[in-house]
């Protein structure tokens, strides 16, 4: 069954709508790992929205499990990572004007440059991660590129109708297979709660689900601790048993 990666943005969210030293992600990590996370991962944005350079900073120095740094693949952020050396970084899309991050990264349309800056980052030993939608394409793309891993983008899955909800996971499972047979090792992550987690957590060769928005919610009225222990119960030992339908039998 995957790892979990608890995504800590939205604590750094509620710091910056103050602008104060509360709450702190850089504490809230330890109360994560204590709960079961695997990994911490924050994104940091060219806007600085949520996470500051210090967090990243920090993390890196205090966690006691992996740091997963999400970032755009921009002149700033490459040296950013080259520096801080967190124990893999994903690329992602940003768009100034997103809530959140949108879609996958064009790795097809943008081949060169993303193959130039995966190889850049993993000069410095770091593994990359390209964020991408479960499309034969972009997984294609992916490999070319030169990134170690890929995490699928789940979000499609994730607001499907429980109706549709049967196909998307199919494309996430097609995916996911796909990529382990072109030597792509598989994360995903983006938008999973805690109904929707458990048919993602049994598809064979995802090794780690990043989540946030979710966990911080819970953790509003359980504390983190426990949203931590109770999101890792769900993917250690999710419900084997259909939740929808059957899916069909080719989807991407
Ligand atoms: N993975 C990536 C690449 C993301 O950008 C995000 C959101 O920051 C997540 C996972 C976590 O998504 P959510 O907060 O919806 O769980």
């Amino acid at each position: 069954m995957p790892s979990l990666g608890v995504n800590l943005d939205h604590i750094a969210n509620v710091r910056q709508a103050r602008l104060t030293k509360e709450p702190d992600p850089v504490q809230i990590a330890l109360l994560a790992e204590i709960g079961g996370a695997d990994g911490i991962t924050v994104h940091l944005r060219e806007d600085r929205r949520h996470i500051q350079d210090r967090d990243v900073e920090l993390l890196k120095e205090t966690i006691q499990t992996r740091l997963n740094l999400e970032m755009a693949a921009t002149e700033e952020m490459i040296e950013m990572a080259l520096q801080i050396v967190p124990d893999m970084v994903t690329l992602v899309p940003e768009k100034r004007n997103e809530i959140t991050t949108e879609g996958g990264l064009d790795v097809q349309a943008n081949l060169q440059f993303l193959s130039e800056s995966t190889s850049r980052i993993q000069s410095a030993g770091i593994p990359v991660s390209l964020f991408v939608d479960p499309t034969h394409n972009q997984l294609e793309a992916a490999a070319k590129a030169g990134a170690n891993w890929v995490e699928l983008h789940t979000g499609d899955y994730a607001t499907a109708s429980w109706t549709d909800k049967p196909l998307k996971l199919a494309k996430l499972k097609e995916a996911t297979a796909m990529a382990r047979s072109i030597d792509l090792r598989v994360n995903a992550g983006h938008g999973l709660t805690y109904q929707n987690v458990e048919p993602v957590a049994c598809i064979k060769g995802i090794e780690e689900l990043n989540i946030g928005h979710t966990i911080i919610a819970r953790a509003l009225t359980v504390g983190l601790k426990e949203a931590v222990q109770e999101m890792k119960q769900l993917i250690r030992t999710p419900r084997e048993e259909p939740l929808f339908g059957d899916p069909p039998k080719s989807a991407i």
